[in-house]
């Protein structure tokens, strides 16, 4: 063999060398997540069971909720699988309300979305439904139901789906899924309704009292000093957003919603709003004895957002007494696509909150809320910029289901670092500009805030992306609450 082809072949052999591990037995024992068995022999095929159920979850020693769950557990079991494989859930509701599950950022057929009346029929009380698709792209998912979603997200029921590259060259070992979210409760473990506050409510966003990671209210994490850890957040929360400081130490972001991203960033405060995941690595500093503290600071994403709130703790960071390690910084790079805008379709997406009416509040797009739009249409393989304009006095997490976007400048040039996102914080009275391929996948596709009170308060939409032909239904209003 010629030396010179040798050495490119040298070259392309991903480098496996197993990462090491530092951090301490039993690290993140403080902060497990359920998991599910895989009831299928074949490596390449993941299955499981997961039943929508009420369960008595303790969140806090001695705080229990009577909550709705997947499995029995807050958050829902972490499905993991491998990039490529074949995802198989055999979804059991006994709840006593119809409940779907979606699968928030997948790449899926329309047939798995999870969207009742759209994709599927609702799944009632004692009804099963069998999701079967592939997971196309390695990173850090979740999912959640589609009926009554603030609901039903906001009693309990979210968990993450987490799809790893073993080739990813990461090189970081000690990995852990946090899984923020929050919920609210009396003393006797009663869940709040979810339409306390009224309209009021609706328009804010509700929060719950207790603000949980993988489940629980200020979970102990252990490391050993300077030793990198990699952290894969997501936010489940219906509303909360989590603006994460760990007392000013840097957070390297490595990868956003669609896996990793071009490359790595350094940042000392971490914005995760509704519905996005970040991947991060954390090598913190300190000693034993003196632990971190992770917070959730203020971040203004609406009127009462900021007034007359505290910051948060969320989470400790223990230390070892073991010598601190001193670890090279974590540099990752991904060759992702640099979008161009030029000859996509313009798509004005203009979001509202009208004066009340009759004492009551609705979300627009365009002018009408969700119940009286009409699908926005896309011919497939299309690209199109949408231009989402946010003229409300709240912020509002725009998510798209089935496609990823990136995000494009107000000079039509894409924002760096590159980064496949499905959900993007659109900030009050900001424009935020979003490109997307409709590649493939014909099918009627959601688009909504996820802040989930505004979605169902009317701030939702669909893009039929063809060719199908308009089945001309009328968007459900959600029940009166
Ligand atoms: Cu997490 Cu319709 O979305
Ligand atoms: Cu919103």
């Amino acid at each position: 063999m010629p030396r010179r082809l040798l050495l490119i072949l040298c070259l392309l052999v991903p480098i496996t060398a197993a990462a090491q591990s530092f951090a301490p037995a039993g690290w993140d024992a403080g902060l497990p997540l359920a998991e599910v068995p895989d009831l299928n022999p074949d490596p390449t095929i993941v299955e499981v069971n997961l039943t929508a159920k009420l369960a008595d979850v303790e969140v806090s020693p001695g705080k229990r909720v009577h909550a709705w769950t997947y499995n029995g557990a807050i958050p829902g079991p972490l499905i993991k699988t491998r990039v490529g494989d074949r995802l198989i859930v055999h979804f059991k509701n006994e709840l006593k309300e119809p409940s779907t599950v979606h699968w928030h950022g997948i790449r899926l057929p329309i047939e798995m979305d999870g969207v009742p009346g759209i994709s599927q029929p609702e799944v009632q009380q004692g009804e099963s439904f069998t999701y079967d698709f592939i997971v196309r792209d390695a990173g850090l998912y979740w999912y959640h139901p589609h009926v009554m979603s603030a609901a039903q997200v906001g009693f309990g029921l979210y968990g993450g789906l987490l799809v790893e590259d073993p080739n990813d060259g990461v090189g970081v070992a000690d990995q852990v899924t946090l899984v923020l979210s929050d919920i609210g409760f009396d003393n006797k473990g009663v869940l709040e309704p979810a339409d306390s506050g009224g309209s009021a409510g609706m328009v804010f966003g509700r929060e719950g009292d207790y603000v949980l990671v993988n489940g629980r209210t200020d979970p102990v994490l252990r490391a050993r000093p300077g030793a990198p850890q990699r952290w894969r957040i997501a936010n489940m929360a219906k509303s909360r957003f989590f603006y994460l400081d760990l007392e000013g130490q840097p957070f390297t972001v490595i990868g956003a919603d669609g896996g990793l991203q071009e490359y790595s960033v350094t940042t000392d405060i971490l914005l995760v709003t509704p519905g996005e995941r970040v991947d991060v690595i954390v090598a913190p500093k300190g000693k034993a004895g003196t632990p971190l503290t992770l917070r959730a600071m203020l971040y203004n994403r609406g009127y009462g957002s900021v007034q007359y709130r505290a910051v948060e703790d969320i989470m400790t960071v223990e230390f070892t007494d073991q010598p601190p390690i001193t670890a090279a910084p974590v540099k990752v790079s991904r060759p992702l696509p640099v979008p161009t805008a030029e000859g996509a379709t313009p798509v004005d997406v203009v979001l509202t909150l009208p004066p009340m009416e009759n004492s009551k509040s609705e979300f627009r797009v365009n002018g009408v809320p969700f119940w009286k739009a009409k699908p926005f249409l896309a011919k497939l393989g299309e690209t199109q910029l949408w231009i989402v304009n946010n003229e409300s006095e709240w912020d509002h997490p725009f998510h798209l289901h089935g496609f990823f976007f990136q995000v494009i400048d107000d000079k039509g040039q894409p924002v760096r670092p590159l980064a496949w996102k499905d959900t993007v914080n659109v900030p009050m009275k900001t424009t935020v500009r979003l490109l997307v391929t409709f590649d493939e996948r014909p099918g009627e596709w959601m688009f909504h805030c996820h802040i989930l009170d505004h979605a169902d308060g009317g701030l939702m939409g669909t893009v039929l992306v063809g060719p199908v032909a308009p089945t001309g239904h009328v968007h459900p209003k959600p029940p009166p609450r």
